[in-house]
């Protein structure tokens, strides 16, 4: 019996581990190829490659396969890597699909363990020192679809063998010390090419005649039958620059690594190519997302940086991607908020990230940094991680993750009317559940003393279980506190904050409060009606309460799912509370959530079955009315 008993619980024990290494499931080799390559170069930042953690699991600049079985991107931008690629590392990562090592210190030949990599469909190498001769043979590379040799010391003449990447779409060799004639690349899927800035001379092939002049300039070349010289300066003549540039023209370009996003091929060549045509060419356009209001912002950030600025990422943070990137990036601006102007940052590999431009940040550079510490140490489900940040005298800039169901703002009022998708009761009720908990565990931060300072709709956000996720926490207290008030944010504003200009865990409180009282009635914190009149949302529920003409109250499109009028009702009741016009009157953040969790926890007690449901018609909302008319609410 006891045996039994033994065998049972042992082959549990040996099914668990089985299940537990399935979940767990990494590219062991892979992994291992990883560490020998970054055990073996030197490079300044620190990433989070923990031999203890899966490989999968958040390895900065890693992503891999949908099962977990193979690497398939690395991305390492600006990670100060310096010296040669060690042999026999990343050669071995046979599934590689996307290498980036751009934008660091890398020297030496090109690195021949990259030949091995018979998979790779873009190698962004630029802006390294790399020199010597070119691969003789690129074919080794048949899916090779992106490639970027661009700033580097490369010389010698361009192998004929590119022209058998028959899937290149974009060819940069530009600054470099190229020489010898052009070959003859007869590529027809190619797009982009740049080869400005060598030393090629000879005639432009008839096959390449259709690129513009600047891919070929800084060279002595000429088209054919024409004696001028397509651009003058030689390049032994310009000093070459290796480092970071920002050019004025600089569109924003982000390249990011990681989380756990796969990306195909195609989507890729759709981002790229979309890009580019913004870019350079809206002529040729015509195929792809004509509509889509996509802006290739110039000067999204000014040009301007000084020497010791640089992104600062977060610990664990699985993004990696330079200022560089960031000024390259396509944007588009998502809004322009209380402290400055967001910005949706799209790339060549379809990663996407949120980047706040901050405006009138009138702390130092001290005080910035410490309350950034701050903030991107603060981690939890319903709280939007900062993922990095950069600080400079004309820039100070912060990056978000992305959401892209848009904010809870857009989810209730835009399309009102036309093509709208209801935001149902039950989403909303978990966008305040989320919310509620996320400010609960922000204000637990810093001694219990933190304050968000800005919560509104705008600032909350789905998060991947479609729960409310707070964002642009701790921002308040950089910015100038002597703002011109916004009438929608004045909306959100409590009482003493417009006087006092202090914001307080109290005035989070009734921010929040006027969130589920907007959840709820589908209106804008201030609202104009019939004509000029301005409606601010707290007056105008209130006033409706007073008169127990409740059921108004609510949005209309909450009307048509059944049985939640209770549900509605207490979460009324809770944002009242929230919205009482002295500080010390409202609940504190933690006895919010346990409110609101209760809406649902008591309601499955006191009304669980279906038939009671069904039975009962039209509630009437009057008995509750009358707790919400006495302005003391038992918690
Ligand atoms: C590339 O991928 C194919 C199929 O996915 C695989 O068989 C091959 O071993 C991979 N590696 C190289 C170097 O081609
Ligand atoms: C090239 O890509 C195709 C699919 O896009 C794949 O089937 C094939 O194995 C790849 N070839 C190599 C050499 O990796
Ligand atoms: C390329 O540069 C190396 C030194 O970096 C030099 O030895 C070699 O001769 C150069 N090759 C050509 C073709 O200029
Ligand atoms: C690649 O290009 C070289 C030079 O043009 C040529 O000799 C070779 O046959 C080509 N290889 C393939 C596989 O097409
Ligand atoms: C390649 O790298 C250069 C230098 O960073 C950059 O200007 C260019 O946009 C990159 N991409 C392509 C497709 O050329
Ligand atoms: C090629 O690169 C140079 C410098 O990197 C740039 O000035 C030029 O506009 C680029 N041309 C094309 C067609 O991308
Ligand atoms: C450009 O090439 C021509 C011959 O192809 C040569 O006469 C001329 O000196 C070269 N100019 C420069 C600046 O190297
Ligand atoms: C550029 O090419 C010319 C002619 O081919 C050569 O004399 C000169 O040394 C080259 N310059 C560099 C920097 O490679």
């Amino acid at each position: 019996m006891s045996i039994e008993i033994m065998r049972f619980i042992c082959a549990t024990i040996l099914l668990f581990n089985v299940l537990y290494l399935l979940s767990e499931a990494e590219p062991v080799e892979d992994k291992r190829a990883l560490l020998d390559f970054i055990d073996n170069i030197y490079h300044s930042r620190n990433l989070n490659w923990d031999e203890a953690t899966s490989v999968c699991s958040g390895w900065t600049g890693i992503t891999c396969n949908s099962d977990n079985s193979r690497v398939i991107a690395v991305r390492l931008p600006a990670i100060g890597l310096k010296g040669r690629i060690p042999m026999n590392t990343l050669g071995r990562l046979s599934e590689l699909q996307i290498l980036s090592l751009r934008s660091n210190g890398i020297s030496g030949p090109f690195p021949p363990d990259l030949l091995n990599l018979g998979n790779l469909t873009g190698l962004f190498l630029q802006l390294n020192h790399l020199e010597g001769p070119l691969p003789l043979d690129f074919s080794v590379w048949k899916n090779l679809t992106l490639l970027n040799l661009s700033d580097n010391e490369f010389n010698g003449s361009i192998p004929l063998s590119i022209s058998n990447l028959t899937h290149l779409t974009s060819l940069n060799l530009a600054n470099n010390w190229l020489s010898g004639d052009i070959p003859d690349l007869d590529i027809p899927s190619m797009k982009l090419l740049n080869l400005s800035n060598n030393n090629l001379t000879g005639v432009i092939p008839q096959s390449l005649l259709r690129f513009p002049s600047s891919s070929f300039s800084g060279n002595n070349v000429s088209q054919e039958n024409s004696l001028s010289p397509v651009m003058s300066p030689s390049p032994a003549i310009e000093p070459k620059h290796h480092t970071l540039r920002f050019s004025e023209s600089a569109i924003l370009g982000i390249t990011v690594g990681g989380c756990a996003v796969v990306f195909t091929v195609i989507s890729l060549l759709l981002i790229f190519t979309y890009k580019k045509e913004g870019e350079d060419d809206r002529k040729t356009t015509g195929n792809k997302k004509p509509g889509k209001q996509e802006r290739s912002s110039k000067n999204m950030v000014s040009g301007n940086q000084d020497a010791n600025s640089r992104l600062t990422f977060f610990e664990g943070c699985a993004l990696a991607f330079d200022l560089e990137d960031l000024l390259r990036a396509s944007a588009e601006v998502l809004g322009k908020g209380t402290f400055g102007t967001t910005y949706k940052a799209a790339l060549e590999d379809a990663t996407v990230v949120a980047v706040k431009r901050l405006k009138e940040v009138f702390v130092g550079r001290k005080d910035f940094e410490r309350q950034m510490e701050t903030v991107g140490n603060i981690r939890h489900e319903n709280v939007a991680p900062l993922r990095a940040y950069y600080y400079s005298k004309d820039e100070k800039l912060i990056v978000y993750d992305y959401f892209d169901q848009g904010s809870l703002s857009s989810l209730l009022h835009a399309n009102r009317g036309e093509k709208r998708v209801p935001l149902d009761w039950e989403i909303r009720l978990q966008i305040a559940t989320g919310a509620a908990r996320g400010i609960a565990y922000i204000h637990s931060q810093s001694g219990g003393k933190f304050v968000h300072g800005d919560i509104k709709a705008s600032n909350i956000f789905l998060n991947s279980q479609q729960y409310g996720c707070v964002s642009d926490l701790g921002l308040a207290i950089l910015m100038n506190p002597i703002s011109p008030p916004v009438m929608r944010v004045a909306g959100y504003r409590a009482p003493e904050v417009t006087n006092t200009k202090k914001v307080s865990q109290a005035s989070d409180v009734y921010s929040f409060g006027v969130v589920l009282l907007e959840l709820l009635t589908g209106k804008s914190p201030v609202h104009i009606s019939r004509g000029e009149e301005v409606t601010h949302l707290v007056r105008w529920v209130n006033s409706v309460v007073r008169e127990e003409w409740t059921g108004e109250v609510f949005d209309a499109e909450l009307l048509i799912y059944p049985n939640i009028e209770e549900e509605m009702v207490s979460l009324l009741q809770i944002g009242l509370s929230c919205v009482a016009r002295m500080p010390e009157e409202r609940p504190r953040m933690v006895d919010v959530v346990s409110m609101v969790e209760d809406i649902r926890n008591m309601n499955r007690g006191s009304s669980p079955s279906l038939e009671t449901r069904s039975l009962g018609s039209t509630p009437t909302f009057t008995p509750k009315v009358d707790d919400i008319g006495s302005s003391s609410l038992h918690i």
